[in-house]
């Protein structure tokens, strides 16, 4: 179930288990005078990068932006960003762990993962004399 009104981004190659749900959407509801419903409808987008694999029944919720190449456990409930490569679990989604073989967390955020990072530049050779 996909809950779009904010706006989804989903990368390639990623894989989303069965009854898993992203939602971009909540409600303001400052007032108790007011009912839920009538207050503000509130977005906030969600960006899943790529090579991310989300396992069975994960909520994603508004805001969050899941970094390229994580890993989200069955069950989930992913409530605020999560860096790159992580392996994240739980209600609220945490951060246990980080994928074997990811780049250095210092490397620019495309790099392929296990790819030493950009090389400068061949220097000229000089002239010999
Ligand atoms: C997140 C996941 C990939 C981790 O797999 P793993 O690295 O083999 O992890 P382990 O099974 O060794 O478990 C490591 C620890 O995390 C816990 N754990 C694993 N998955 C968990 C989850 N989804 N939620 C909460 N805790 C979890 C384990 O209980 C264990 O805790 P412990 O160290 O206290 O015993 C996997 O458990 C998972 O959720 N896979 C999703 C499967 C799925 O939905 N498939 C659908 C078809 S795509």
């Amino acid at each position: 179930m996909v809950y779009g009104n904010g706006g989804v981004t989903i990368g390639r190659n990623v894989l989303i288990a069965g009854h898993s749900s992203i939602n971009t959407v909540s409600h303001a509801a400052e007032r108790c005078d007011v009912p839920i419903n009538d207050q503000p409808v509130l977005t906030d987008p969600v960006v899943i990068e790529d090579d991310c694999w989300l396992g069975l029944n994960v909520v994603v919720l508004q805001g969050v932006t899941i970094g390229r190449g994580c890993i989200i456990g069955a069950g989930a409930v992913v409530t605020r960003s999560i860096p790159p490569w992580s392996i994240a679990v739980g209600v609220p989604a945490r951060v246990v762990g980080r994928r074997e073989g990811a780049p250095p967390p210092d490397q620019p955020p495309n790099q392929p993962p296990n790819q030493p990072p950009d090389q400068p530049p061949d220097q000229p050779v000089g002239e010999a004399e």
